[in-house]
């Protein structure tokens, strides 16, 4: 999960990090009353999982509280790259000497760390990254030995920072260790015309894995692209949304693979992935098979399961008691083998439902979820 800009700034406030002060609002009329509290000069600042910010007109420079409430009320409802503004905030103004960029990111091809450094940080660091490559530092970190004093001196000094900012990227690294991340940035940390060092924007990935320990931030909020994909998030299912016109629905992320890649195969193309995982309750079924169902690109639905400790008469069940909870309004294929194959077939069997038909073989059910989705294309 990413986090807003003013989440980041806490937690590198909490780390020891210095931030400009700063507040956040909706409001137009509260943005006045902060940017007086803060000293009447306020940079207003679009608060948005998105980089870029600047280029796209959300973060500006207002004279006054006048000015901005006025700034306020531009930027709050502004699009930037399809997330709309919702919040804003209202930073002090820093005296800028110099911009600089730091980040890690885990590198998992790796199986590291990735410290990126450069001394020409700011909002073109991308082009910096692109056309200068050298101006771009990139130090491994090991996970186990961390980033001590003598490894940050090692990373500011490739990177022709000053040697100062060594303690903010051993900051930086216990911020990313602590909170479990799996990227922090920085971008720009400045040094100001009075020397000090700040960070005045920051962008954290947390390790959505590490979601049990990590509650304070309420992933409920979290904005996801698609509808879908927060409807199924919100009952807990593992999908994702693909522009296919197959659901699927499996149990075992692996298989779930393997389904997309055989539908794929038979020239139809996969709705979505969908894993519901080794238990396969009705209940989850149930929430699963509704999710797909909404979804109006589906004209088939393809459930592809395969019988271990939860047998596949289990799994026929759950089926047939989805189905007095869900109205099935799209042809379903079942493919039930493993544990217990033939007695789940049979409860199957035995309710005969109109719109539910079986295969035996995974290619032979996908074969027939794609015929289905073509004929009903
Ligand atoms: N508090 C601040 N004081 C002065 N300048 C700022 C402040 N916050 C941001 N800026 C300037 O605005 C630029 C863009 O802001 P930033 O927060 O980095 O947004 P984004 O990276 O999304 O464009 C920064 O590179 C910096 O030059
Ligand atoms: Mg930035």
């Amino acid at each position: 999960m990413d986090l807003f800009e003013h989440q980041a700034r806490q937690l590198f406030e909490e780390h020891g990090i210095v931030v400009p002060r700063a507040e956040i609002t909706d409001s137009p009329k509260e943005a006045r009353e902060i940017a007086r509290r803060l000293g009447g000069r306020v940079v207003v600042k679009a608060q948005v999982k998105t980089g870029g910010r600047g280029k796209a007109g959300g973060v500006k420079l207002a004279a006054d509280p006048a000015a901005a409430e006025l700034t306020a009320r531009q930027i709050l409802g502004m699009e930037i790259k399809g997330h709309t503004v919702g919040t804003v905030m209202l930073a002090q103004p820093v005296d800028i000497e110099s911009e600089f960029y730091v980040s890690y990111v885990l590198d998992r091809a790796a199986g590291r760390f990735l410290a990126i450094a450069s001394a020409e940080g700011g909002m073109d660091v991308e082009e910096v990254a692109a056309t200068r490559p050298e101006a771009v530092a990139r130090i491994p970190v090991d996970p186990a030995e961390g980033v001590t004093s003598a490894k940050a001196g090692e990373i500011a000094s490739a990177a022709g920072l000053p040697p100062r900012t060594a303690d903010v990227l051993v900051r930086l690294w216990q911020v990313l260790v602590r909170e479990d991340a799996l990227l922090v940035e920085v971008n720009p940390l400045v040094r100001t015309a009075q020397g000090q060092l700040l960070a005045l924007d920051g962008k954290v990935t947390l390790d959505d894995n590490a979601g049990f320990r990590q509650t304070r931030w309420g992933a409920e909020h979290e904005d996801r692209d698609d509808p879908l994909e927060t409807a199924a998030a919100a009952k807990g299912l593992h999908y994702v949304k693909l522009d296919g016109s197959v659901g699927v629905i499996g149990n075992g992320a692996g298989l779930v693979m393997s389904t997309l890649d055989v539908v794929a195969g038979c020239g139809a193309r996969p709705a979505n992935f969908l894993d519901i995982g080794g238990g396969a309750s009705a209940r989850v079924m149930a929430d699963g098979l509704s999710v797909i169902l909404s979804d109006p690109a589906v004209k088939s639905v393809f459930v592809n399961v395969f019988g271990g400790i939860t047998a596949c008469d289990a799994v026929a069940e759950g089926i047939v008691q989805a189905l007095d909870t869900v109205r099935l309004t799209k042809p379903l294929v079942v493919r039930l083998d493993g544990n217990n194959a033939a007695r789940g077939r049979a409860i199957l069997d035995e309710h005969a439902h109109p719109l539910v038909q079986q295969a035996t073989t995974m290619d032979g059910a996908a074969r027939r979820a794609a015929e289905l989705a073509t004929a009903a294309a």
